[in-house]
């Protein structure tokens, strides 16, 4: 375990973060000279094309003992969990359970459960959603040079010890790894479960406010970037990537934890949901679920994300003579839905913490038969939804389910049937 010191953090989003282990390991005034101090190496980390727009521009410049360059050649491993094997698209509405927690040991990494897909990877576009179940820390270290990974934990607190620093994190708060940044996890509790988003578009940044202003949602100062820290005298490891769904493996003789000052932008990072900044009506009707974005994925279109990460968190609601569930409707995106705790407003059940659901391009959908009677009748109070968080990866294309999604027994068998008591209602 590398716990013995604390972890420090720096605040805010998008900065040109700068941090050193040791005083003085920071270049001042140039990224690169002729002699970095202690003898270091420099290195670009670029995470978007070097001509991008400035605003849109994301790259880190790490000081380090040994460059990335030093590894001998990967080798194809193969797949060692069941990643992107596609099932034939389907239309229909899906949900599943929580994945078990396995008995043999499994890591982070042997733990992700590709659950759907929309991605040729060999395109810088869509998304692949897994779960990840793990019981034991990872003595590996991996990236993916797919996407960058936004973590989300259900259950079990995790260390994510990266280039760039270390994070703890745990059940309600997320974290952002950049594409190509080494890492790895460590259990802090003896079991792990949650989900991951890989996006393999534009990083994620925060969404504009428009007529908001300048206050609100997901507010700049919450989210936290470690500082420098490394690992100076440690013995081989083994380097796993992702590369175009395939991974592919290299044993260093070192730690690539070893970089001892950087300065940037291209930066993993966390965020508890609990200080998400919940916006909604004071009057009638409720917002599109779009006022819940915590972080989004442009595309090239305005206003249509490759990714959109969405939370349902506790709130109040308020709003007179309005249907007050998230009312039935017809999606251009693509909606993949999680919880992290508590219960959906939209589900009486069926909807599990750990579990998940897919509702398709057009696939209707909405609360089930008793909620939605529930919601007729209620008298409107103001009315507190606590201890809940569900949460939503919303993308513009169609995912597609895996095998593994469509033959895992965490698929329910008849999720159709929450809907079947809507009755026929007209009342002439
Ligand atoms: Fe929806």
């Amino acid at each position: 375990m590398t716990t013995e010191h604390s972890i420090g953090y720096q605040s805010g989003f998008g900065n040109e973060f700068s941090s050193e282990a040791i005083e003085g390991a920071l270049p001042v005034g140039q990224n690169s000279p002729q002699r970095v101090a202690h003898g270091l190496y420099a290195e670009l980390f670029s995470g978007t094309a070097f001509t991008m727009p400035r605003h849109e521009s994301r790259r880190t410049w790490m000081y380090r003992i040994r460059p990335s360059a030093a590894h001998p050649t990967f080798k194809a491993i193969g797949s060692p969990i069941p990643l992107t094997t596609l099932a034939p698209a389907n239309p229909n509405r899906l949900r599943w359970e929580a994945l078990d927690i396995p008995s043999e040991p499994t890591d982070f990494i042997d733990g992700l459960r590709a659950m759907v897909a929309n991605s040729s990877l060999d395109r810088p576009n869509g998304i692949t959603v897994y779960h990840y179940v793990a019981n034991r820390s990872m003595e590996r270290a991996f990236y993916s040079a797919d996407g960058e990974m936004l973590i989300v934990p259900q259950q079990g607190r995790l260390l994510l010890v990266t280039e760039l620093g270390r994070i703890e994190l745990m059940p309600l708060e997320i974290a952002v790894v950049p594409r190509g940044l080494k890492f790895k996890v460590e259990l802090l509790d003896s079991t792990a479960r949650g989900y991951v988003a890989e996006n393999h578009s534009a990083p994620l940044r925060l969404p504009d406010l428009g007529p908001i202003g300048s206050n609100g949602l997901a507010n700049p100062r919450d989210f936290l970037t470690p500082n420098a820290w490394f690992e100076k005298n440690q013995g081989p490891t083994r380097l796993v990537q992702k590369f175009l769904g395939s991974f592919w493996e290299a044993e260093l003789d070192h730690s690539p934890f070893d970089v001892v000052a950087w300065h940037g932008n291209n930066v993993p990072y966390k965020y508890d949901l609990r200080h998400f900044n919940t916006i909604g009506s004071i009057s009638f009707d409720h917002p599109d679920p779009s006022i819940f974005t915590v972080l989004t994925s442009p595309t090239s279109v305005p206003g249509l994300a490759n990714l959109d990460f969405v939370i349902f968190p506790p709130r109040w609601l308020v709003a007179e003579n309005t249907f007050r569930p998230p009312w039935f409707h017809r999606n251009l995106m693509n909606e993949y839905m999680g919880l992290i705790e508590g219960e959906y407003d939209a589900k009486a059940d069926g909807f599990t913490p750990g579990g998940s659901s897919l509702h398709s391009c057009m696939s209707a959908h909405g609360p089930d038969a008793q909620t939605s009677e529930r919601a007729m009748a209620a008298s409107l109070e103001p009315q507190k939804i606590d201890g809940t968080m569900a949460f939503m990866f919303e993308t513009s294309q169609v995912l597609r389910a895996t095998e593994f999604a469509m033959t895992t027994s965490a698929l329910q068998k008849n999720y159709d049937a929450c809907w079947e008591g809507l009755a026929g209602k007209f009342d002439n």
